[in-house]
């Protein structure tokens, strides 16, 4: 199968954040997933730069649009980087490649033969920090209840996207396929703003520079969402390898504030340009300080590096996936790192690891025989749900089922107590057996989680002294082969004293 899975690309006005790192951890969570199925995949993320409110921030600081974005974009490749995603691409809007496929595009929507492009003057209400038009009742106290911010009155004669006249083959797609945006209290969202009319909207500005020119009237730049939606296509024309014929049609991971551009306007734009829609849209929620919506704006922000730089970049995602159900909002405090970091990574999974070696050193030399009791956990049962979750997106619950797994290793231990076994020689089978089913459940746990945990996965399997592959068909009974020279571990995940450290 093919996988192809984008993060929304980050406006590059500021530099990243947590919410940031957030979505780029869920995609590489769910592409590494898929890799470990054998399927044929392209991640890409990257930043949207031609925004107004990006030339703004330049000026401000004296600088053109292109010097600006040049100097912070450094910020935002260090972050996939740092996080260990495995992008494919990183696309800059600013990139040669991206701003003649825009022109294309644009130009094949224009003469499509159905006049989805015309003139029109538009005056309205333009909240720049969400770079769309507000209507009146979208405003709370005459601000954008998003960024706190007033809109600004804005009114020129612009090209205009058709939008209107694709109601209903939008419906057409969302009636054809019920799982077209998830989760499902999204899709009845995307499908009510449908149904509720659709409104035509502007794709050019007149009175900016900075942008990509419209083909046919260089004196007018492509609106910031005409331009950076594209960028799910054009990545494939001009990343290494001939990809877009491969990988299209996308799965779009974004957050709930930008389901309307990519549930509907994207959708619609590739119709009328004469693309395939997106294969599915995965809207999640936010991850709240106080309640509030971490962002720049709200002055609320966690800086994803400072905690990588404390706890490692396998904690950070897997607080990610595991604080939050994915889909909805939550609310994150760095004590809730800290705790999870100790009691579930240090505790519970670390020390596993810690106990198990150390017990095979101590009562076996460091020999694990293939010598199989019952099984610790059901690992079939345990790749069947995997599969079932991720099908669904469903990063936290799959994660879930993993770590339920690694709680009855846990029992294991206590209920089977090698230790007592120790003493008895005539127990010597049984011992055997308990050593084998916990290291080999701690071999289909390893390769479960790696997705979450790509640095400690292959960690713990060579700890077991096993075979890097992390296919997921090896999440299965008896996946661990005989071994030697198996040391007691040290810490997985060694203590971090100061959880303000990265505040
Ligand atoms: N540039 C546009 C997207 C264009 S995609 C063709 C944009 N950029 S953004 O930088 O403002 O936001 C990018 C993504 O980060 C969005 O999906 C947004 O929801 C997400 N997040 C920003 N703050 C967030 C949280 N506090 N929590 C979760 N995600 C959040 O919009």
């Amino acid at each position: 199968m093919r996988f192809y899975v984008t993060t929304p690309i980050y406006y590059v006005n500021s530099t990243p954040h947590i919410g940031h790192a957030y979505t780029t951890i869920a995609a590489d969570i769910l592409v590494r997933h898929h890799r470990q199925r054998g399927d044929d995949t392209f991640f890409l993320t990257g930043v949207d730069e031609h925004a107004d409110k990006v030339a703004r921030v330049a000026a401000a600081q004296g600088l053109s649009p292109r010097e600006y974005t040049d100097g912070i974009v450094g910020a935002w490749q260090e972050l996939p980087h740092r996080l260990n995603a495995t992008n494919d691409f990183f696309i800059r809007t600013s990139d040669e490649g991206h701003k003649r496929f825009v022109q294309e595009f644009l130009q094949r929507i224009h003469d499509n033969g159905r006049e989805d492009i015309y003139q029109d003057v538009y005056a309205g209400w333009y909240c720049v920090g969400c770079e769309a038009f507000k209507t009146e009742d979208e405003l709370v106290d005459g601000k954008c209840p998003d960024h706190g911010i007033e809109p600004e009155w804005l009114e020129e004669r612009n090209w205009f996207f058709r939008l209107s006249a694709y109601q209903d083959a939008l419906l057409a797609i969302y009636d054809e396929r019920p799982d077209f945006v998830l989760p499902a209290f999204r899709y009845n969202e995307a499908c009510s703003f449908i149904e509720g009319g659709l409104r035509d909207f502007s794709i050019s500005r007149a009175t900016q520079t900075w942008g990509v020119p419209i083909p046919w009237d260089p004196d007018q730049v492509a609106y910031v969402w005409a331009d950076a939606l594209v960028n799910y296509l054009s990545a494939l024309s001009y990343a290494p390898g001939d990809d877009l014929q491969r990988f299209w049609p996308a799965t779009h991971l974004l957050g709930k504030d930008i389901l309307r551009f990519h549930c509907v306007y994207w959708p619609a734009l590739l119709l009328a340009a004469g693309y395939e829609p997106p294969r599915q849209l995965f809207v999640h929620g936010y991850l709240n300080s106080d309640q509030r919506k971490i962002s720049k704006s709200l002055g609320n922000v966690i800086d994803p590096l400072d905690l990588i730089d404390v706890y490692g970049a396998d904690a950070v995602r897997f607080w990610c996936a595991r604080q939050v159900s994915f889909g909805q909002d939550g609310n994150v405090t760095l004590e809730s790192f800290q705790e999870r970091y100790d009691r579930e990574l240090a505790n519970d999974l670390g020390n596993l690891l810690s106990r198990t070696t150390a017990m095979i050193a101590r009562y076996r030399d460091g020999v694990l025989a293939k010598s199989p009791g019952a099984g610790a956990i059901d690992a079939d049962a345990l790749r069947g749900a995997i599969v079932e979750r991720f099908d669904r997106f469903d990063i936290t619950a799959a994660l879930e089922e993993i770590w339920q797994a690694v709680r009855r290793l846990n029992q294991h231990v206590e209920l089977n107590a090698p230790w007592e076994l120790a003493k008895d020689e005539a127990k010597a089978a049984e011992l055997d057996a308990v050593l084998y089913d916990l290291a080999d459940g701690l071999c289909a746990v390893a390769i479960a989680v790696a997705p979450y945990l790509p640095e400690t996965a292959p960690r713990i399997l060579e700890t077991l002294g096993q075979s890097a592959d992390l296919s997921l068909e090896h999440v299965r009974a008896q996946t661990a082969e005989a071994a030697e020279a198996i040391e007691p571990a040290p810490p997985l995940f060694p203590r971090v004293e100061e959880p303000t450290a990265a505040a």
